[in-house]
């Protein structure tokens, strides 16, 4: 139903889709490769394993990571790909020895603080709990939910598998140990104006059929893997019914004209942009 409904650039959707036929035999991936090469993951050391995440995470992470661990979904964590002032994000493998990222938030009381300001405000969230625990586990619950929204509008996002209190596994963007770079890694990425069709393709799509808007978009929050971009970093995308959408939205949009003006391609009017997506 809401597909029908969604008739935005269906034109443009298919060029996108002839022209990323095209790029196919093209060596950027190689290349690509090459230069994240020293970018590979640090494999944990089997025996320094529960020493590495007992000293970063709290008893009741351990517990649960440990109970994910022999009763799965989860075989293995191969090693850490992230460590971020919030969450860990590392590689691992499910039962079906199929990798996976699994991206845990760390309880902290800091963290929580701001994270209220986001799920106040949000109509999905009625209730929001004073325990710090509580609002950490939440907030991941909410990424796996924006996730699970914007999967399912057909959106470049990981596909979310599995949530449990703050821990997060979803889908794992990479080529086996190499996990794909950030956007912002990227020194001359190829098709630039077909990405910033694809990245504003995305805006407008979270928008309008995900009815979210992402928050924190940038080339920080950009994968970029098959010459495409997957978006990540979903936790703070609010609904549209949030009073802080718009600055978010506009936010987002300035971030990602900044990236692409400096590549040197000629910008649309973001403005109407803004408009075309809030549907004015
Ligand atoms: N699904 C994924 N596949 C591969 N790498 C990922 C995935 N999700 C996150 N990452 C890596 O982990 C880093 C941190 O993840 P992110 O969700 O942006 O958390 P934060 O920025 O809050 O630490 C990203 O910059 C990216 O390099
Ligand atoms: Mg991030």
């Amino acid at each position: 139903m809401e597909n029908n409904e969604f008739s935005v650039d269906d034109d443009l959707d298919e060029e996108l889709n002839n022209k990323s036929n095209e790029k196919m035999d093209s060596n950027i991936d190689d290349l690509e490769k090459k230069k994240i090469d020293n970018k590979r993951i640090k494999k944990i050391d089997k025996t320094k394993k529960r020493a590495v995440i007992e000293s970063v995470f709290d008893e009741r992470t351990v517990f649960q990571l440990n109970k994910i661990l022999t009763n799965g979904p989860l075989e293995k964590i191969e090693g850490i790909i992230s460590a971020g002032k919030e969450a860990n994000v590392y590689l691992a493998y499910d039962q079906e020895s199929k990798e996976v990222a699994v991206k845990i938030y760390k309880i902290d009381s800091n963290t929580s603080k701001w994270m209220r300001n986001y799920i106040i405000g949000d109509p999905r969230f009625k209730k929001i709990p004073h325990n710090v625990t509580k609002i950490i586990n939440l907030w991941a619950s909410k990424e796996y939910k924006n996730l699970k929204r914007a999967f399912k509008a057909d959106l470049s996002v990981p596909e979310p598998f599995y949530i449990k209190n703050n821990i997060l596994i979803m889908e794992y963007i990479g080529f086996e140990t190499i996990p794909a770079p950030l956007l912002k890694d990227i020194k001359n990425p190829k098709d630039k104006i077909l990405l910033f069709n694809e990245i504003l393709m995305f805006i407008k799509r979270l928008y309008q059929k995900a009815k979210l808007v992402h928050g924190d978009l940038s080339e920080f929050n950009i994968l970029y893997h098959n010459q495409k971009p997957v978006i990540i970093d979903i936790s703070q995308a609010v609904s549209i019914q949030h009073p802080k959408a718009e600055v978010y939205l506009v936010r987002d949009i300035k971030n990602i004209f900044n990236y692409f003006e400096k590549l040197g391609i000629e910008m649309p009017d973001p403005r109407k942009f803004y408009y075309d997506v809030i549907n004015l």
